[in-house]
């Protein structure tokens, strides 16, 4: 038969992957927001870091804008993305009397508050993150000028000198990779013994879990995909985790059109994982298309079981799903 002539592949799928609970509750807002309010709804930045959700989205009638300044004043509700804002952000939609809905992930406002601790407590901030990336540009912007130092490197650490005698407090990015973050953590506490630190690092659980299925699955692979978009933070981190457990070459795809099929060896191993903003759909398509050219095996490799669900708004909550 045909099948018979194909070879093998098998694929070390992980678990969890994809979509994490605020991503989920991100994407929920705006679909309930349209179903409430219709379109357009305007939506702040892309509302997660992938580009399916976002045409999607849009498709229904959400319109994403880089600034508040790009929309006009016709009463129609505007959405904060999932990975947080400035506070100028909605203290300026307050004052243009918008309507806002904002969808910043809980642990990311968990992370806005442990920082603002710090500084009520007379700290100085030590955010461990990426320059530019969204999350980073909200924490910053929650906390007055001068009060927070951002650290991305073990050289940043040694390079940071702190002004004058005042306590320091530490918080991170919720997307980065644990392993980094932990060298970065003990840099930090080797040269200021006093750090005060939240309980622990601000990673979220659903980076800490995708970052464990993918170093519980990567040694030995010929390739492992991740599903995901190069602005996906978290996304990237898998990437790295992969290479460093042991995958001969990790690859970042957008969907099945990306794959690399002269990297992908006849009755080889490949592993595959997805970061917490990229749907399974994305994931599915690009199992069918191994199919199509491979007798795939696959292994699921499950490292946690995940039952975070967060809730949407109260005044979305009660929005009938069933409207048309
Ligand atoms: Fe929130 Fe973590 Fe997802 S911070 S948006 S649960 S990746």
């Amino acid at each position: 038969s045909v099948a018979a002539e194909k070879p093998s592949l098998t694929v070390r799928l992980c678990e969890p992957r994809g979509f994490c609970a605020g991503v989920d509750r991100a994407i929920q807002i705006v679909v309930l927001a349209l179903k409430k309010y219709g379109a357009p709804v305007y939506v702040r930045h892309e509302i997660v870091h992938n580009k399916y959700v976002v045409e999607g989205l849009r498709s229904m009638g959400a319109v994403f804008v880089r600034e508040l300044t790009d929309i006009p004043d016709d009463g129609q509700p505007v959405v904060f993305s999932a990975h947080g804002v400035p506070k100028s952000v909605p203290a300026e939609a307050e004052r243009r009397e918008m309507l806002y809905l904002d969808a910043t992930c809980p642990l990311v406002s968990k992370v806005h508050k442990q920082a603002m601790r710090h500084v009520r407590l007379g700290r100085q901030v030590l955010l461990v993150g990426h320059r530019g990336h969204p999350e980073v540009v909200g924490t910053m912007g929650q906390l007055p000028e001068g009060s927070v130092v951002l650290i991305e490197t073990e050289e940043d650490v040694a390079a940071f000198e702190p002004a004058g005698e005042q306590a320091l407090g530490f918080v991170t990015q919720t997307t980065l990779s644990v392993d980094d973050t932990a060298g970065i953590l003990s840099a930090l506490q080797a040269k200021f013994p006093e750090l005060q630190a939240p309980s622990s690092e601000s990673i979220c659980y659903a980076t800490t879990n995708r970052q464990d299925a993918v170093k519980a699955s990567a040694p030995g692979t010929d390739l492992f995909l991740i599903v995901g978009a190069p602005n996906s933070s978290n996304s990237k981190r898998l990437v790295e985790v992969a290479e460093r457990a042991g995958s001969m070459m990790g690859l970042l795809v957008q969907g099945q059109h990306e794959l690399p099929w002269d990297s992908i060896p006849p009755n080889g191993t490949i592993g595959m994982s997805a970061g917490a903003s990229a749907p399974e759909i994305l994931t599915d398509e690009i199992l069918d298309a191994l199919r199509a050219r491979f007798d795939v095996r696959i292994e699921l490799v499950q490292t946690a079981i995940e039952n975070e669900n967060f809730p949407v708004m109260r005044s979305l909550r009660d929005t009938p799903l069933t409207a048309a």
